[in-house]
């Protein structure tokens, strides 16, 4: 029988959360389709960006298994002490050690165990990080023989190197999704060696803006270049991810079918 997971896109401010948290939504979801596993990028799900306790919190409770992250994971330092002691937290691996927070974890889901794993690309990210490939290598070899399904959050900018991530690891790891530019690809699939594969999950949270925040706002900053306040988007709210069909006792993805809801 297939272990069936579920990734959520960029889960963007109050109202990205508010949607997906409303009672019964996700967890209808989870029922409906036969979702064994749930993973969400919260790099953004506080109220302006970050990730605080609250937000994450909220996301467990709605039922959430693992919150990833990204550049903006440490936006908001109420959440320090959680990323250090909260299993269910990661936070890309290839940042300095000294960032609060781990690169990897493995959680036992009804037997199955999951490692799910965050790493930052390199291609126009505002931090300089460690090389993403080789992150990700020296994570596979050390978490070797402890986990069933692998998935990996490679939260980064372009198209390119999440494509080339998706073959680099292709055979190797289980699923691997991209996140951080908030805008879902049709290019999900099967690689040959058994990856389940896309480039980006998409966006949870108001589409009536420009990658969940204010159109206003963002047409300040590409007409007048002076600094603005970013203000969340209003409306029109969609839970955007893939299900990815894997099956443990290989650890290949069977299918990966994208969602928008
Ligand atoms: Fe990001």
């Amino acid at each position: 029988m297939s272990f069936r997971i579920l990734a959520l896109g960029d889960v963007v401010g109050e109202r990205g959360t508010g949607y997906i948290c409303r009672p019964g939504f996700l967890s209808g979801i989870k029922k409906e389709r036969g979702i064994s596993f749930v993973i969400a990028n919260g790099e953004n799900s506080a109220k302006g960006n970050g990730l605080t306790p609250q937000s994450a919190q909220a996301l467990f409770e709605a039922g959430v298994d693992v919150i990833t992250g990204g550049n903006h994971t440490w936006q908001k330092s109420s959440v320090y002490t959680m990323l250090d002691d909260d299993a269910r937290l990661v936070r890309p691996a290839n940042f300095p050690g000294a960032a609060p927070g781990h690169g990897k974890t493995v959680i036992d889901a009804g037997g199955v165990r999951v490692l799910v794993f965050n790493v930052s690309g390199n291609a126009f990210m505002t931090e300089p990080v460690a090389n993403a490939f080789e992150c990700a290598d020296r994570i596979l070899e050390s978490e070797r023989g402890g986990y069933d399904v692998s998935v990996l959050d490679f939260h980064a900018e372009t198209t390119s190197e999440k494509i080339a991530m998706g073959w680099h690891l292709d055979g190797r790891v289980t699923a691997v999704f991209g996140t951080h530019t908030h805008v879902q690809t049709a290019d999900e699939t099967v690689l040959p060696c058994g990856t389940g594969y896309i480039t980006d999950l998409g966006m949870c949270g108001s589409a009536n803006g420009v990658l969940g925040v204010k159109t206003e706002c963002i047409m300040h900053k590409f007409t007048v270049h002076t600094p603005v306040r970013f203000e969340e988007a209003q409306g029109n709210e969609v839970l955007c991810g893939a299900i990815f069909d894997t099956d443990p006792a290989s650890g290949k993805c069977l299918k990966v079918e994208r969602i928008r809801v």
